[in-house]
């Protein structure tokens, strides 16, 4: 695995690799989430690309930037041992050099859920990712359905600016009671830790309900919000059913595919599920033509 620390190195590093290449973008602190999305690329393309940036655009003044959790030893042994033929850790002025002034905007998919939490954070995000495709100039690019609003984001920006990448989603990798990986899960105390898995069976009560022919958005919402409500640790952020393509919130019954989305604040954690409706879409396939249609 070739270590590339300036743009420099890694622009040399890309001249030699052939074939296809698929890139893999993270901030580090890896777990079996992230590996997942390497596993993935490293079995379609011919030479993969990993990145780790902990990109200070994309958080809030009162975000946990400086705290976000960075283990780049145990991170680089990762990546080599998933068989890495590049990681890109840049520094943050070299991927943002003095008299930096360009940010791009992705205009209405970033307004709601986690863009109306957080103001500004898919515009870090956006600019972001596509200067790492500048940079590295990947066939495929990996994301996870764990973030399911930067997916349609990077997608329609990905569209909107015709850059020659496909984006492929990744399904939510879970511990075996249902809790989605997140390097934040860390901050759990016991109590929260054993709490936190409410929020995958409030999502799966949703996908059975769903297949029962429950298809209003309303009643979706409420069942998620009564099952949320049985743990008394976690505070209800925002819970939605949406449009999975626009993310416009859905007010009235629909047999087309809902993205199930939802925040629950437990102690200092912040944490964040979806899942789509029909639960069987929640599949590579499913995920990749549902989120991913632009
Ligand atoms: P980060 O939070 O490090 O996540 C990197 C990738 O791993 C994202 O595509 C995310 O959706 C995916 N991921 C995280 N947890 C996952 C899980 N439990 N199952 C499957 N995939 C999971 O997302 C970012 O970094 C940044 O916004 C980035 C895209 C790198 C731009 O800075």
């Amino acid at each position: 695995m070739i270590l590339a620390r300036t743009l420099a190195e890694l622009r040399a590093a890309r001249a030699k690799l052939t074939g296809s290449v698929g890139l893999v973008p993270t901030m580090g602190a890896l777990h079996e989430g992230h590996l997942t999305l390497v596993h993935q690329a490293r079995a379609d393309n011919d030479a993969i690309i990993a990145t780790i940036f902990v990109n200070p655009a994309q958080f809030g003044l009162n975000e946990d930037f400086n705290a976000y959790p960075r283990t780049l030893e145990a991170d680089l042994a990762a990546f080599a041992n998933g068989g890495v033929d590049i990681a890109f850790t840049p520094l943050t002025t070299e991927v943002y050099p003095p008299g930096f002034q360009t940010t791009l905007e992705v205009e209405r998919v970033s307004q709601g859920l986690e863009g109306e939490k957080r103001p500004g954070h898919f515009k870090g995000v956006a600019t972001v990712v596509a200067k790492l495709f500048n940079m590295t100039q990947p066939h495929i690019a990996y994301f996870g359905q764990k973030d399911a609003q930067q997916v349609v984001v990077i997608r329609r920006m990905t569209a909107d600016l015709n850059f020659p990448v496909d984006i492929a989603v990744i399904p939510t990798v879970r511990e075996s009671d249902g809790l989605a990986l997140s390097s934040r899960n860390r901050y759990l105390t016991p109590d929260q830790r054993a709490a936190a898995p409410v929020i995958y069976r409030a999502l799966k009560a949703a996908g059975d309900a769903h297949a029962a022919g429950e298809h209003h958005p309303g009643v979706l919402r409420d069942l998620i919000s009564a099952i949320l409500a049985t743990e008394s640790q976690g505070r209800v952020d925002y819970i939605s059913l949406a449009d999975p393509i626009t993310l416009q919130e859905l007010d009235v019954p629909t047999d087309s595919p809902m993205l199930a989305s939802l925040t629950v604040q437990f102690g200092q954690p912040r944490l964040l599920d979806n899942a789509l409706l029909p639960f069987s879409l929640n599949t590579r396939v499913g995920l990749s033509d549902t989120l991913g249609r632009t």
